[in-house]
């Protein structure tokens, strides 16, 4: 018999049974019974639904504070000095930082960078390259370290002012956009932000759509120094 059977009182036991204070009795004890199961599935199935509930907003929202996948505060826009031409941008000392936790290049382009786009078209195109222009007219990115031919780690050159990976040769420019290889578009970038004077970058937000600039849509134009091969 189903637990969900409405429970008999021990009266209506004794009018269907034949009654008798041993029938009572027995009536007594099968409702005790029952609500006990009742109740013990109650719980289990609250227990279950809790620990469901909980996995479910664990994976919607992991606790990743200070790993890989959340926002970072990298530093203050005082420790990053800008650069203007390619040819000043050296790693760790002006224009272009490396931020291991956030596997994130950090570069900051100077007031005076000398674009290819001008007006509403540069404006755009800084948009949809996720380059923030601060209050001070400089432009800051965050660029995913990663190769987006194959995932190899791309390592900054300061003899050729770009990005150049070891792996298969794909060349980015200083903002990451590509410059040649068998790279498929641009390097990606993480969202980038300000909090007061701290720079924030989130890596858990990624622009991975840049596509291959053309004369429409290149912001810097490449170096004139060629990597070597064996840098
Ligand atoms: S992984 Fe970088 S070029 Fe292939």
């Amino acid at each position: 018999m189903s637990i969900d059977t409405p429970p008999i009182t021990p009266q209506q036991y004794e009018v269907l049974h034949g009654g008798g204070a041993e029938a009572a009795e027995i009536a007594q004890q099968r409702l005790s019974r029952r609500r006990f199961l009742r109740r013990s599935m109650l719980a289990v199935w609250g227990l279950s639904t809790t620990a469901s509930v909980a996995g479910a907003l664990y994976m919607l929202y992991p606790n990743l504070a200070g790993q890989f996948g959340s926002a970072f505060t990298v530093g203050k826009k005082t420790d990053f000095p800008s650069a203007s031409k390619p040819a000043d941008y050296q790693l760790g000392a002006k224009g272009v930082f490396y931020y291991q936790s956030a596997r994130t290049y950090l570069v900051h382009m100077a007031t005076d960078t000398a674009f290819l786009l001008s007006a509403t078209a540069l404006k755009d195109q800084l948009t949809s390259e996720s380059i923030v222009k601060d209050s001070d007219g400089s432009y800051w990115a965050a660029l995913y370290q990663r190769c987006v031919h194959l995932g190899c780690t791309v390592p900054f050159r300061n003899d050729c002012s770009s990005f150049k990976c070891p792996c298969h040769g794909s060349h980015y420019n200083v903002d990451g956009e590509y410059l040649d290889g068998p790279a498929p578009r641009s390097l990606d970038r993480f969202a980038l932000s300000f909090s007061g004077e701290d720079v924030v970058v989130d890596t858990g937000s990624l622009n991975n759509s840049v596509p291959h600039p053309d004369v429409t849509t290149r912001l810097i134009a490449p170096p004139s120094v060629l990597c070597s091969a064996g840098g």
